[in-house]
């Protein structure tokens, strides 16, 4: 994890939130290179779970909802973990991250575990009373059960259907760490899939299968990766099953994703609160349902983190160590780097050239200084997977040398057809 950090730091994916002011706990700051590649993630989530499909719309719901949403919900009363004080140092411990009753830390004393919510409370207009009080959403989940009928009269979706939404969540975590593991503020990725009751074991698998397929399409070893349904006395209030899909951090097994059997706990909670029957109506059995549904909810930050470690790759090269970041295409910053052989005017002219019609299509980044070898060597770090070198052969024959991150094979390519060229490699049907 210490290289990942170090790496993050170095080369401008993650900064620590407000570092001129000494940081603030649990909050993090996507650099130049880390937007990109949290964007790609996003990207690559929105495409496999909504354009790809027929059956799943997105929304994006606000943030602040109407405090009522958190009552019905359950998060008000019980979104809570259980926290021991230790008596010696006075540092506050989940209870779940130790055995006994031993500080962690300093061997001191721990008190009984105490139930901690996690909900950020703020007001909202001019008055700080209890009328004014809103929450920053923990889960992006509940957006979407309000949005229920909504989505279900303007869309007219016939069951099976999802709604999908990715956006910010905040957690009022008691213990943050391991980087962008877990934090205060984070982003997710969530799939509320409807379907009709009786048929929800079905789509759990299904979508149980689907979600590791993401991430092995996206490069993430299958070793890496293993499934952990929870036992009964893990679940929350609202499931009926659930399984994590963990990865395998450098702190060990953790989870990347949750994909849940919520029942109709939701819809029903929303349907009593708020006085507005959220049902459908089903045209085979002429009956009005309340659908079951499937949640299977990433988080982008720990998708982020699990891509960075599972690509972060150092290999012997000549007498050194080459680090390399094989990311996905799909994933990488930046898709290919223009280098003109030297700083000269022919050359460089021609790079900038080829660097701005590229750059319509993809984010290519452009470096003329230092040798080419020290080039190659920044742009595998950060994961490019191609550099393009414009030489001094370039300006007689108009053609460019490409050169493949991973395996470092180059192949001789005509200007002409650089976009042509990289199309199929960057999407992954071309190696
Ligand atoms: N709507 C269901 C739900 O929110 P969850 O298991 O609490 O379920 C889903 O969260 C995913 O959100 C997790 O698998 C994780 O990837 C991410 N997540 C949850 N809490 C987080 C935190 N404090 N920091 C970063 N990511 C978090």
């Amino acid at each position: 994890m210490d290289k990942i950090v170090s790496l993050s730091r170095r080369r401008g994916f993650v900064f620590q939130s407000s570092e001129i002011y000494g940081g603030h706990g649990g909050c993090w700051d996507y650099g130049p290179l880390g937007v990109q590649l949290k964007n790609n993630v996003k990207q690559a989530w929105w495409q496999s779970i909504v354009q790809e499909r027929d059956d799943v719309v997105g929304v994006d719901s606000s943030i602040l909802m109407n405090p009522r949403v958190w009552e019905a919900s359950g998060h008000v009363a019980g979104f809570s973990d259980p926290m021991s004080d230790c008596l010696k140092c006075k540092m506050r411990w989940r209870a779940d991250d130790f055995e006994g009753k031993i500080c962690p830390s300093c061997g001191g004393e721990l008190t009984e575990p105490r139930q901690f919510n996690l909900m950020f409370k703020t007001f909202m207009g001019p008055m700080e009373d209890t009328a004014s009080v809103a929450y920053l959403r923990p889960e992006t989940a509940q957006g979407i059960f309000v949005n229920f009928d909504n989505v279900l009269n303007t869309t007219r979706k016939k069951l099976p259907f999802g709604i999908a939404q990715i956006g910010k969540s905040f957690r009022n975590e008691i213990t943050t760490g391991n980087f962008i593991f877990r934090s205060r503020e984070f982003e997710q990725m969530e799939l509320e899939y409807f379907v009709k009751p009786g048929t929800d074991d079905y789509w759990h698998e299904h979508w149980l299968q689907a979600r590791i397929d993401w991430y092995t399409s996206l490069g993430m070893k299958r070793e890496n990766l293993q499934l952990r349904a929870h036992c009964s006395d893990e679940l929350a209030h609202y499931a009926k099953a659930c399984s994590d899909i963990q990865y395998l951090f450098p702190m060990g097994w953790s989870e990347l994703e949750g994909i849940a059997n919520r029942c109709d706990f939701d819809l029903k909670q929303h349907s009593k609160h708020s006085g507005k029957t959220l049902e459908y109506f089903d045209e085979e059995s002429k009956e009005h349902i309340t659908p079951y549904v499937i949640e299977p909810s990433a988080g982008v930050d720990r998708s982020v983190l699990a891509f960075l470690i599972d690509a972060y790759t150092e290999e012997p090269d000549k007498d050194d160590i080459r680090a390399v970041l094989k990311l996905h295409p799909r994933l990488a910053p930046f898709k290919a780097a223009v280098l003109p052989l030297s700083k000269k005017e022919p050359l460089v002219n021609m790079a900038k050239e080829i660097h701005a019609s590229l750059r319509k299509a993809w984010m290519v980044t452009y470096d003329e200084s230092q040798s080419i070898g020290r080039r190659y060597r920044r742009q595998d770090e950060i994961g490019t997977p191609y550099c393009i070198t414009v030489d001094f052969d370039s300006l007689d024959d108009n053609q460019v040398t490409v050169r493949e991150r991973d395996s470092m094979t180059q192949e001789r390519i005509p200007i002409s057809e650089i976009k042509a060229y990289l199309c199929p490699r960057l999407t992954g049907e071309l190696k």
